[in-house]
């Protein structure tokens, strides 16, 4: 197993450092409210420990659990500590109604956040298409996912894979805007009858 980082201490950070922690990884919780940090690492047990907001994160693959208005802002706040890591942008840029996003085309928040990481790093879209309660719920589900760099994806499809859950690569950071507007559609759907009890999936037919 490996050791991943998760900056941020909400409910995402929670979820997928809980999921991470159940399937015997290591997890770095790294959060500008180290108490906060330290009573996630109480809840995640003796896998999990606290790294110094703004450090170079311990694992490989540096999940970015923080609100989407954020994301940059931490980052560049991170800046050089982050060379070579594997980024992962889980933000779900929602507009004031839920009904659209607050990005453009070429202009998703990993991209942002790609341009605002050293140039080594690599960015990924993902988690953003499942609510956090499903991911800690542990069932097996799609995880869509896009960025730039194939060996830092295959890297993040193994440690999906560890996780039970099926990675579904969508394509280049470009598609990473796609994956925000699927985000509104995971809402759309949850809104609209099928509750909050879902994630997004591919069928095979
Ligand atoms: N919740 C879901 O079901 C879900 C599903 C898919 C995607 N997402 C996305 O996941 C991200 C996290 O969501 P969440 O539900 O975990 O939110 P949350 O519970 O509000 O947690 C947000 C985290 O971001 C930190 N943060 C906010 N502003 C910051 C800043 N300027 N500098 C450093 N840290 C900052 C907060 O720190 P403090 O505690 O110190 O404020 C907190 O640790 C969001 O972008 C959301 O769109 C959420």
């Amino acid at each position: 197993m490996t050791t991943i980082s998760i900056i941020g201490s909400g409910n995402m950070a929670a979820a997928i450092g809980t999921r991470a922690a159940k399937h015997g990884h290591t997890v770095e919780l790294m959060s500008r409210n180290a108490d906060k940090a330290q009573a996630l690492a109480d809840q995640l047990g003796d896998s999990a420990t606290v790294g110094t907001y703004g450090a170079r994160p311990a694992g490989d693959i540096v999940i970015l659990a923080v609100l989407y208005a954020s994301a940059v802002e931490v980052v560049a706040h991170f800046g050089d500590a982050l060379s070579g890591k594997t980024l992962v942008d889980i933000t779900n840029p929602f507009n004031a109604d839920g009904n659209g996003v607050a990005t453009t085309p070429g202009n998703s928040v990993a991209q942002r956040v790609a341009a605002a990481a050293p140039d080594s790093a690599h960015v990924l879209k993902a988690f953003n298409t499942i609510f956090g309660g499903v991911i800690a719920e542990d069932k097996p589900m799609d995880l869509f996912f896009a960025g730039d760099g194939a060996e830092a994806k295959a890297g993040f499809a193994e440690f999906a894979e560890s996780l039970g859950m099926r990675p579904l690569d969508t394509g280049g950071l470009d598609m990473t805007h796609a994956l925000e507007w699927a985000g509104i559609l995971l809402v759309g759907v949850a809104r609209n009858g099928a509750g909050f009890d879902v994630a997004l999936g591919a069928a095979a037919l």
